[in-house]
């Protein structure tokens, strides 16, 4: 239906005859000729509609509405540049020329649209409602053309590193990645479930036992949780599983794949290894497991120096065992007592009891605003004056409490305070990190038992197996476990895994699930350790997260072509809906509450 898309043509095909289609992007009327800028996916080219041309097709053009498709036959002229006027656009790549229209059909009107394509719009739900508009946006088009690359890219480099792209079911068994699952009902055995996936986890482990030796998948994930700006119910993962190999080789791998995905998707060249530290000084430095180091903000410890001071917040959580640490935002003094409190608020639902401070106004302690330096001796407050390089202007922020929660506590404020001062603003840095040594097992204080920090098929470091395996169980045991961290976003996580019996039964023991349970739940895992298993590991990437990064949004649903709401709602189709009674009658399922009814959506 054309001869050339709309940023196509240019000064050297003037004379030439062509035909576009496309969208009406704008209409103008100038002086009774009108002037349209058409629309394809790739860009917009200027079409006039001059009647000693073409009579007919100047009426027609007359009639034009945004986002009518039209197809319009012309020839491509210079766009009018002499001393006293210039109609060219150097903005446009196609601004040196214009279609003069001999022939145009109008081949579908468009009804006026509920919203402008080429204004930003706050009101995401009618976004979302009308999303296949939205996607016209260029923007959006181009995130998911983005995306294409990247898929492509991830694609081509893993094939050409040996590794087979295998489908895994969707309609699977439950797996133990964390989250709640989304289930399905079986009609053949009613009252039987599957589970949709969380992650392919024991179908690629599975494969490896298989020889498949290199295994990648674009996998569809779904997971059951409460959804933020960089979490949906369902995503997609570059996943990745080897066999022979150490943390090492797939560090290693994942390097050269982010290396040719950065390149061929947006043209950066970034390290080919990255700094790698451990989940215990990501903590200990930063207070998160996906460090933001992009901006300053370290944190200190002063645990020694105030672990006598007679501000009892910290003398105490000290004598406890726990530790004080600090964080000097250089320069915020004069923060608000509005950002006092959010900053506090956050402590507090992060657990804190409190977040102590001292404004450091001028140079002598008299000149700090504080609730409690003046029960400090002249030795500590030198003691933090060198420690935190403390200036006039200076704002400083505590946690007192046990080693974890405190430096949770820290790291969340410390992002805040970030956000607050626009440390960020303008920055282009592209921060990749390994954080790892991950702790094997953390303690549900809820549940009184140990819970896995990964999945339960991630292999202890090989100082800490026998611990494992004689049942000495405690935080302290390592993992060989890693996440890959890209400017304070999770990127991907991944794992070297258990390949023998005895080590995962000592592991599903440590976990508290019965030698019953674990044959019943797992009993397909234990069976195929038993027939030659190989040593295995992987990882996997969050797709979704990783192209928001590279195209510099801030919410994974600008990267998803039909993402859901933060209540787990498409708009669109509307869905989740209720069914039909029949269907529900074949499943053998009763709905005993009904779902409160969803608000309108305006517009
Ligand atoms: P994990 O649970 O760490 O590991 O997930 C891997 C990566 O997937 C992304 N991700 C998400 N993205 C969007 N929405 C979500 N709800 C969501 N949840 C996770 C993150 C995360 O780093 N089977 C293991 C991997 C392995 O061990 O090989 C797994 O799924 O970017």
């Amino acid at each position: 239906m054309r001869t050339h898309h709309c940023n196509e043509l240019r000064a050297s095909h003037i004379g030439e005859t062509v035909t576009l289609i496309g969208w009406v992007n704008s209409a103008r009327d100038q002086g009774g000729v009108i002037f349209i800028d058409l629309r394809d996916r790739e860009g917009v080219t200027q079409c006039v509609f001059r009647s000693e041309v073409s009579p007919e097709a100047a009426e027609l053009s007359h009639k034009l509405r945004v986002e009518d498709v039209v197809q319009v036959t012309g020839t491509v002229e210079a766009r009018l540049k002499t001393d006293t006027v210039d109609t060219t656009n150097d903005k446009l790549e196609t601004g040196a020329i214009e279609i003069v229209t001999s022939k145009l059909v109008i081949v579908n009107k468009a009804d006026v649209l509920p919203f402008q394509l080429d204004k930003e719009l706050s009101n995401e739900d009618l976004r979302m409602r009308y999303r296949y508009l939205d996607i016209r946006r260029p923007r959006i088009t181009g995130n998911l053309r983005t995306r294409h690359r990247v898929t492509k890219s991830a694609r081509d480099f893993l094939d050409e590193q040996g590794f087979c792209e295998i489908e895994t079911p969707i309609l699977s068994k439950s797996t133990p990645e964390g989250a709640r699952d989304f289930l399905v009902p079986s009609r053949l055995q009613p009252g039987s479930f599957y589970a949709l996936p969380q992650a392919p986890q024991q179908y690629k482990q599975l494969l490896m036992v298989g020889g498949i030796e290199k295994y990648f998948q674009i996998a569809k994930c779904f997971r059951d949780e409460d959804l933020r700006a960089d979490r949906q119910p369902e995503f997609t993962q570059i996943d990745i599983e080897a066999s022979f190999v150490e943390q090492d080789d797939i560090i290693g791998l994942v390097e050269g794949l982010l290396g040719r995905i950065f390149k061929e998707s947006r043209g950066a060249d970034i390290p080919a290894s990255f700094e790698r530290i451990t989940w215990k000084d990501a903590m200990d430095n930063y207070g998160s497991d996906k460090p933001d180091r992009r901006f300053g903000l370290n944190f200190v410890d002063l645990s020694e120096e105030l672990k006598d001071c007679e501000f009892r917040v910290f003398s105490g959580a000290v004598a406890a065992g726990g530790v004080v640490k600090a964080i000097n935002a250089k320069g915020f003094a004069d923060i608000s007592t509005g950002q006092i409190d959010k900053l506090t608020k956050l402590a507090q639902a992060a657990g804190a009891k409190g977040l102590a401070y001292i404004q450091a106004r001028g140079e002598d302690r008299e000149s700090w605003r504080s609730p409690f330096v003046k029960r400090m001796t002249d030795a500590e407050v030198e003691a933090l004056r060198s420690k935190l390089n403390i200036e006039p202007g200076d704002l400083i922020l505590f946690a007192a409490d046990q080693w974890e929660a405190a430096c949770d506590v820290l790291g969340r404020v410390r992002l805040e305070c970030a956000d607050m001062q626009n440390l960020l603003e303008g920055n282009t840095e592209l921060d990749f990190l390994w954080v790892t040594e991950f702790p094997l097992l953390a303690f549900d204080e809820e549940t009184g038992r140990y819970v896995a920090v990964h999945h339960p098929f991630t292999r202890p470091l090989k100082e800490d197996e026998e611990k494992l395996l004689k049942g000495e169980l405690s935080t302290e045991l390592r993992a060989q476990a890693y996440d890959v961290v890209l400017n304070g976003h999770e990127l991907g996580g991944g794992s070297i895994r258990i390949h023998e019996g005895p080590l995962q039964t000592a592991m599903f023991k440590a976990l508290g699930i019965s030698e019953e349970h674990a044959a019943e739940e797992f009993g397909h895992i234990l069976d195929a350790f038993r027939f030659g298993a190989p040593p295995h590991g992987g990882l996997a990437l969050g797709l979704d997260r990783l192209v928001m990064l590279i195209c510099n949004e801030d919410s994974i649903r600008e990267v998803i072509a039909f993402p859901k709401n933060n209540k787990g709602n498409d708009l669109m189709s509307q869905s989740p809906a209720e069914v039909d009674a029949k269907q529900l009658r074949d499943l053998r399922i009763q709905v005993t509450a009904k779902k409160p009814a969803a608000a309108p959506v305006q517009g």
